[in-house]
């Protein structure tokens, strides 16, 4: 069979790798993909966005399965315009990856679903929500705007006077489309984790876990980003509260999305808060996340290929997933000036210098004459594992200092807290 992954980054090299090995041994195909991806399966020179383009190469060579790696194209309606064709796709319709592309949908959708989140009021207008803010006393607050925003439309505001000008800066069109609506929301403190879970609509196949680490910098300092590390498992989750994220927020979410007639097919991901006052969550995406898929797929101990194409059949019900002991530690390596820029054609070198119990991924990365250069944002991703964190890591960061390229950035924190808590 053949199986082709969209999109070019880290987790899309994960996916690419846990997909090559599945035991209906498919013919792997990636769009666009990159210089690593290009090691284990055929590249195709089509952008993850260029839909009419994708569903007409996997109509001309036979493609049994698309997986989708990043949310734009499935926002934009790619499922269907495959299914129009009938082609199988891995990844929601436009209508239900809304709970990604819309902040608005996604926050009714958990109020009627009953699902805990953050108190929230939704504007289309600013006069409305300025004045909404009059009558506000708690702070901090958050501001969000309605559409994807590149990880950029969250501001936590501190008082009434940032609040407003964060709505302003909304209205005035600092995110273009994005900002047509907002959301104000209640500030929550707690421990943040991802969750993913595989659905076919219906049934939910739950991953375990993972951390992600947003900010640029060791100890959560500077800017957001996409993503700079994660880990799995998270041993400060308890059982408890991770089968209230399953219950109290997949499980009703999904059954919410059939509901309303969109039903969620494919990987919902909930980013979710532990806060004192009991879980909540803080936000859906439509697909996997990045890094954190990078830090679990090499986890898994049961084929993703039979579960993506049982996920598409309906046919989830009674199935398990299995995950390794091991434990995951994953690096990003980015580029300078990353987040607010990023440099390309550096050259990385140490690639050939990897140390076993180490995947490395190609995130932003090009190939030229045998050599590597950057070529975005996130570079690559480390991933060590072991029998213990403290051996993940030590590989992790092991390999990390093999590798070179001029700017080279990166948290020296990942998964610390985890090794200290494995410590006790
Ligand atoms: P979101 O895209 O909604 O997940 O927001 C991005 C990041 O902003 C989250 O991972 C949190 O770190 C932070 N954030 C979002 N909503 C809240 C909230 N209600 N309270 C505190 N932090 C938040
Ligand atoms: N790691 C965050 C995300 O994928 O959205």
């Amino acid at each position: 069979m053949r199986v082709m992954v969209v999109g070019s980054g880290g987790r899309e090299h994960a996916l690419v790798e846990a997909l090559a090995t599945s035991p209906l041994e498919p013919e792997m195909y990636a769009a666009p993909g990159n210089p690593g991806i290009s090691r284990i399966a055929q590249t195709v020179d089509i952008p993850a966005d260029a839909l009419t383009d994708l569903r007409d190469f996997a109509a001309e060579h036979r493609i049994d399965l698309t997986v989708v790696g990043p949310e734009s194209p499935l926002i934009g309606g790619i499922a269907e315009c495959f299914w129009e064709a009938d082609l199988k796709v891995f990844g929601p319709s436009r209508a239900a990856a809304r709970i990604e592309g819309s902040k608005v949908f996604a926050k009714e959708v958990m109020r009627h679903a009953g699902v805990p989140t953050a108190r929230f009021e939704a504007f289309d207008r600013e006069a409305p929500a300025l004045a909404y803010l009059r009558t506000l006393d708690e702070f901090p607050a958050v501001v969000k705007v309605d559409g994807t925003a590149a990880g950029k439309g969250v501001t936590i505001v501190r008082d009434r006077e940032e609040a407003e000008y964060a709505v302003r800066a909304a209205f005035a069109g600092k995110f273009g489309a994005a900002g047509e609506r907002i959301v104000i929301e209640e500030y929550l403190e707690g421990r943040e984790a991802s969750v993913f879970a595989l659905t076919d609509g219906e049934s939910i196949l739950p991953f375990l876990p993972a951390q992600d680490y947003k900010r640029i910098s060791d100890g959560d300092e500077g800017p957001n980003t996409g993503g700079m590390g994660a880990y799995s498992p998270i041993m400060w989750m308890e059982p408890a509260t991770y089968a209230s994220v399953l219950e109290e927020i997949i499980r009703p979410t999904v059954k919410q999305m059939a509901l309303i007639g969109a039903p969620y097919t494919g990987l919902l991901y909930a980013g979710v808060i532990v806060t004192e006052t009991g879980t909540k969550a803080l936000e859906f995406n439509c697909r996997f996340g990045d890094p954190e898929t990078q830090a679990l797929l090499p986890r898994l101990g049961t084929d993703l290929l039979e579960l993506m194409i049982a996920a598409g059949e309906e046919d989830l019900a009674g199935r398990e997933i299995s995950w390794s002991a091991e434990k995951t530690v994953c690096v990003v390596l980015a580029s300078e000036g990353y987040p607010e820029s990023s440099s390309s054609g550096d050259e990385i070198q140490g690639l050939d210098r990897i140390p076993s119990g180490v995947y490395v991924y190609h995130a932003a990365t090009e190939e030229r004459d045998g050599k590597f250069f950057t070529a975005g944002g996130r570079v690559l991703n480390v991933v060590g594992t072991g029998a213990s964190v403290i051996e993940a890591r030590a590989r992790a960061y092991a390999a990390v200092e093999a590798i070179h390229f001029p700017g080279m950035q990166y948290r020296t924190d990942i998964a610390l807290e985890a090794m200290e808590l494995e410590d006790l």
